[in-house]
């Protein structure tokens, strides 16, 4: 089994106990660099799988290959900074292997992400709709709208703004928990609509 692990912003203990977990239960740990590196040092002894900047797509096949082939018959884990799914080098892997090589599992510990953990240093909140960008595209392509308790309508909405792929998480890594794109009318407090366009 493949597993992308999240190492959080830096701070060593802001892993989650999941993350620390596979991190030391891993035959392997990867590491795209010397940030992720020094973190993941603490639970493991990471190799690092050097990807030179603006390089991945070149790389990737190739780290992809190699993955895939130990994560046959071991666990290995793959570990970026912040969390795994956002703007990391495991993206681009992952959806290699997954096509390439359907037959090994992938799994991923989310962790915190660096512009969630900012607050924190800032001591600033945000209770309206924000944006995350980067430098070079400031167009969002993803909306998550939280707070949803009545999903089908609200998915209404969001077809109107372009956002076609609609899904709704309900009561994520909670007893109870349902990933649903078949959208009730009525879904529970704890609930998102997570839409690309
Ligand atoms: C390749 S992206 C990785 C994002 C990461 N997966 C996350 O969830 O935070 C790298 C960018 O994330 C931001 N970043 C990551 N760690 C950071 C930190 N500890 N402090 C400030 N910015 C950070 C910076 O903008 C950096 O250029």
């Amino acid at each position: 089994m493949l597993v992308g692990v999240s190492l959080g912003p830096g701070d060593p203990e802001l892993l989650t106990l999941k993350a620390v977990r596979v991190l030391k239960e891993a035959d392997k740990v990867y590491v795209p660099g010397e940030l992720a590196y020094r973190i993941a040092k603490n639970f493991c002894e990471p190799e690092i799988i050097e990807i030179p900047m603006g390089k991945g797509k070149e790389y990737a096949p190739k780290i992809a290959e190699r993955l895939a082939k130990e994560a046959k018959d071991r666990l290995i884990a793959y570990a970026t900074l912040g969390d795994i799914h956002f703007f990391s080098t495991f993206m681009l892997i992952r959806k290699i292997i997954k096509e390439n090589y359907p037959e090994v599992e992938i799994k991923t510990i989310p962790g915190v992400a660096s512009f969630v953990a900012a607050f924190s240093l800032l001591n600033r909140d945000v209770d309206k709709p924000f944006k995350v960008a980067t430098q070079g595209n400031f167009d969002e392509e993803v909306l998550i709208v939280l707070k949803v308790k009545r999903p089908k309508k609200v998915a209404e909405k969001m077809k109107e703004l372009g956002y076609g792929d609609i899904v709704l998480v309900e009561r994520a890594f909670m007893d109870g928990e349902r990933i649903a794109r078949e959208l009730p009318e009525k879904s529970s407090y704890f609930s998102m609509l997570i839409g690309y366009k």
